[in-house]
């Protein structure tokens, strides 16, 4: 970890300070602004916890959906903040409707000793997103150091996840900051080989990058989801109407050139005619499907070959679903990687999943604790496996400077 974390703060440097906490509670709402998963307000307990057990009084900022900049009733913190003190029982949890505001300050300022204050959605406020100095410097005023918790929100450059940095020292990562960037930084640069990586969703062209920077790491890159009908279409296969991105086949035919036997492909697909026509979903080898079918999952010997490759690995990286998993039976070859993931973490291997789909199917699957690391997240864990710095990262202090 080349970045300053919590825990290389003083006892004097956090005890009745104010810590200014940004993390990513962006959780997924239903129509009522139920929380359907409350994964993200969890993850973000630990360094909640360790900053108020050393005396620290945590002033906590998220961004919540995209309400561009304007205060959206169904984009409310509130039910977040009500959902945290639920979790954090012995803890007093104070909301305030607005952000950037006296009366923002005036409740930072008034927060006593085990208390937390959350602050409403900081994309209500139209600086944000542009990261407007301004702004930064008004969130810095509520509190006395900085701490970044929020990875999954890691890839904005923003005001409260960058600009505010810049304007508050010390400026630190969280505990699941740290989590995240060392389970994902250890992947890419010093793997325990066997490394193997699962690559899997819709399309190729979000994944190019990614396939970019883990092909020469890897021992076996296995591609599964829709995108392997791309690579089907480069090996001149019959694709019938699965999603194919035709102006991405050149490219996926480099791709196999280059990697060899390293990149390994479905031998069989689950077809079906339509999505909603499930109930003929039958299995064919690659070269088998039909004018008049789709591939919506990869097919039971695939989903068998890609458990034993994983059954031989010590490090298991996985990003993006098999199939369509949210329609059975096209859940069926995610579910096996989820349960080959799972008994390799029981035999001792490092099994990461990225965030987003995989880390819902996971979830869905109720086996994410039996996995060494899930990502909280999405975009940020794919722009850090694509190679991508991270700018609410960077910008934190280094352990080196003093
Ligand atoms: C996410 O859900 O991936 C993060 O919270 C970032 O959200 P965003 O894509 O709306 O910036």
């Amino acid at each position: 970890m080349l970045k300053k974390t919590v825990r290389d703060l003083k006892d004097s440097e956090l005890c009745g300070k104010r810590a200014l906490v940004r993390a990513d509670l962006n959780v997924p709402l239903d129509s009522n602004c139920e929380i359907t998963d409350d994964t993200r307000i969890r993850a973000s307990i630990p360094t909640l916890r360790y900053l108020l057990d050393r005396g620290a009084r945590p002033v906590v900022l998220s961004h919540l959906g995209r309400p561009k900049g304007k205060p959206t009733p169904k984009y409310s913190l509130q039910p977040v903040a009500t959902r945290l003190a639920e979790l954090m029982p012995n803890v007093k949890v104070c909301f305030v409707e607005t952000t950037d505001t006296d009366e923002a300050m005036k409740a930072s300022a008034e927060l006593g000793e085990n208390e937390i204050l959350v602050l409403e959605n900081t994309r209500f406020l139209g600086g944000e997103e542009t990261n407007d100095p301004r702004l930064a410097r008004s969130l810095a005023e509520l509190g006395d150091f900085f701490v970044n918790d929020a990875f999954g929100a890691a890839h904005r450059a923003h005001a409260s996840t960058v600009g505010v940095a810049t304007c508050l020292r010390p400026a630190v990562a969280g505990l699941l900051m740290e989590r995240e960037l060392e389970y994902l930084g250890k992947a890419l640069a010093d793997p325990i080989r066997p490394f193997v990586a699962i690559l899997g969703g819709a399309k190729i062209s979000g994944k190019i990058d990614v396939i970019e920077q883990l092909m020469p790491r890897v021992d076996a890159l296995l591609i599964g989801g829709a995108m392997a009908c791309t690579f089907f279409r480069a090996m001149e296969l019959e694709t019938g109407r699965s999603l194919v991105e035709e102006d991405r086949v050149e490219m996926a035919r480099t791709l196999v050139d280059r990697a060899g036997t390293r990149i390994i492909l479905p031998h069989d697909a689950m077809v079906a005619p339509s999505l909603e026509d499930a109930k003929h979903a039958h299995a064919v080898p690659r070269d088998g499907i039909l004018p008049d079918e789709a591939m919506f999952d990869i097919g039971p010997r695939t989903a068998e070959s890609y458990g034993r490759a994983i059954a031989s690995a010590n490090t298991v990286i996985w990003n993006g679903p098999m199939g369509v998993f949210e329609t059975p039976p096209f859940d069926d070859g995610t579910l096996a990687i989820a349960k080959a993931m799972a008994a390799a973490t029981s035999r001792g291997a490092t099994t990461i999943v990225g965030g987003g789909d995989s880390a819902a199917a996971v979830a869905r699957a109720g086996l994410d604790d039996r996995m060494s690391h899930v990502s909280t997240g999405g975009g940020a864990s794919l722009e850090f496996l694509e190679g991508k710095k991270l700018p609410g990262v960077e910008v934190l202090d280094d352990r080196a400077a003093t």
